[in-house]
């Protein structure tokens, strides 16, 4: 079973969840799990939507890694859905991705109990994941539940932050 990796994170270098996942995911990396660092190979967002469809094609599960701005991802990451799942390929006629699967691995700045409903955010993350469950349910994808780091930029520290590593490898490999 092949896995593509994309992480989507603007500014890696100032990353402290983000870049460790991506980098201890990379170091484990062999055949079966593809890293890549989608802001690097798409700076000026002009995609190239033939060879990300040769990457899906190639690929069993499709598995995005980033951290959630604004109760969403960040902005490259939606250009690619946009040009990516092309009509004919992905749906309306295609089935490139169908039985395939969708995994998300996201880090949240905010502390899990701000997730619920009565929380400071005032919605669970499968709430607001929803687009992503229902797109993957649109192209025919399975959709697993996401792995989520929580408080990531102020609360994580460094041992934590190596069990998360170890946990995101893991659940990668799943
Ligand atoms: C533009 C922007 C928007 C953000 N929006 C949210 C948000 O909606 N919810 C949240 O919990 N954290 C939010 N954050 C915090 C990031 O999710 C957090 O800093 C990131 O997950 C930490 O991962 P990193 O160390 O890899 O950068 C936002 C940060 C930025 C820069």
């Amino acid at each position: 079973m092949t896995t593509s990796l994309m992480v989507f994170h603007d500014r890696l270098a100032q990353s402290k969840v983000n870049r460790t996942l991506m980098e201890r995911a990379a170091r484990e990396a062999d055949d079966a799990v593809i890293v890549r660092d989608m802001y690097a190979l798409y700076p000026d967002f002009a995609i190239d939507v033939d060879e990300e469809h040769r990457v899906c094609e190639r690929c069993d599960r499709l598995a995005f890694l980033f951290p959630f701005y604004w109760y969403s991802a960040p902005a490259l990451m939606k250009q690619w859905e946009d040009a990516v799942f092309t009509p004919g390929w992905a749906y309306g006629g295609g089935d490139a991705l169908a039985g395939k699967t969708m995994l998300l691995a996201v880090t949240t700045g905010g502390a899990r109990d701000m997730y619920t409903a009565d929380g400071k955010h005032g919605a669970t993350m499968d709430a607001l994941l929803l687009p992503y469950r229902i797109t993957a349910r649109y192209l025919g994808l399975e959709y697993e539940d996401p792995f989520i780091v929580h408080g990531s930029s102020k609360t994580i520290d460094d041992d934590a932050l190596a069990q998360v590593a170890d946990d995101f490898v893991a659940w990668l490999r799943a």
